[in-house]
């Protein structure tokens, strides 16, 4: 059977993925931050997942206003980064793996949760930036995607605890699929961050970190957190969070942590990251 082995958590600055593509990532500025990635690199080469389920949301480049899926699922072949207005990333093309796919979109539908199916779609900075921090510059991404696209762009964005509960019926679903894979998954997005506005450029290390000890701990208090705690806290963009929840979720009740980093700033954001491993 197919086996969830780990969840990562990571922010998504698109500059991240500019430091990558214009070989920046050594240089004072970025170096720091692509340092804290180092240990995930040298184990995710260790641990060759099969696929990932990876959470994250699009940035009106696969939708726009006129279409805004709260949950939508990838099930197919392949995705194309996106060109978000300078061109697309010169990345590789992500390989879905649709039968996974289409195993846990059903299950997550007869499980109560009514997802959007998508066929087709092209993959922006939320996807490929994680996929560069953890996998460096290949010729090939060294496993196969599903996409997990959540709606954190307009509200009214998913509850915390309508994410964590998401997570824990993702589980259930990879658990079931009859294959013998090695499926981690990743929640990205955040940290702190607030794009515009009169509170533009807003951080907060100290809340962050807080929420990182949640995510941590075998509590899951962080799922009751009010969207209104996120936007006062950590900016409007701060509820790109909610995304970790379905990672967390996903682990069970108790997780080993294996890694974490935090750095502030990156571009106008903080950069989280954490590796967890479920233990029950
Ligand atoms: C930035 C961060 C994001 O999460 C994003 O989607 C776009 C921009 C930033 O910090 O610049
Ligand atoms: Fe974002």
């Amino acid at each position: 059977m197919a086996r969830l082995t780990a969840g990562v958590g990571s922010s998504h600055v698109p500059l991240l993925g500019v430091a990558v593509d214009q070989g920046k990532s050594g240089d004072d500025y970025f170096g720091p931050i692509f340092a804290g990635y180092e240990w995930t690199r040298a184990w995710e080469k260790a641990e060759k997942p099969d696929v990932i389920v990876l959470v994250y949301n699009d940035h009106a480049s696969a939708f726009d206003m006129k279409i805004v899926p709260t949950f939508a699922i990838g099930c197919g072949e392949h995705y194309k980064p996106a060109d978000e207005g300078w061109g697309p990333r010169k990345v590789p093309d992500v390989e879905g793996h649709a039968d996974l796919a289409w195993h846990i979109a059903q299950s997550l539908i007869l499980d109560d949760f009514d997802m959007t199916i998508i066929n087709e779609m092209d993959v922006d900075h939320g996807l490929t930036v994680p996929l560069s921090m953890m996998f460096g510059t290949p010729d090939k991404w060294p496993c196969k995607v599903v996409p997990l696209a959540v709606n954190v762009v307009t509200y009214p964005v998913p509850s915390g605890n309508r994410c964590w509960a998401l997570g824990e019926a993702i589980a259930r679903a990879v658990a079931s699929f009859p294959e013998d894979l090695n499926v981690q998954i990743w929640g990205t997005g955040g940290m702190s961050h607030q794009l515009q506005g009169p509170r533009a450029g807003l951080l907060n290390r100290e809340w962050d970190n807080k929420f990182l000890d949640l995510l941590e701990s075998d509590s899951d208090d962080v799922r009751w957190i009010p969207h209104i705690e996120y936007l006062r806290e950590t900016g409007s963009e701060g509820i790109e969070m909610v995304m970790w929840l379905i990672m967390r979720g996903a682990l069970g009740d108790s997780v080993e942590t294996l890694h974490r980093f935090y750095h502030v700033p990156a571009s106008n954001t903080a950069v989280g990251h954490l590796v967890l491993q479920p233990t029950s």
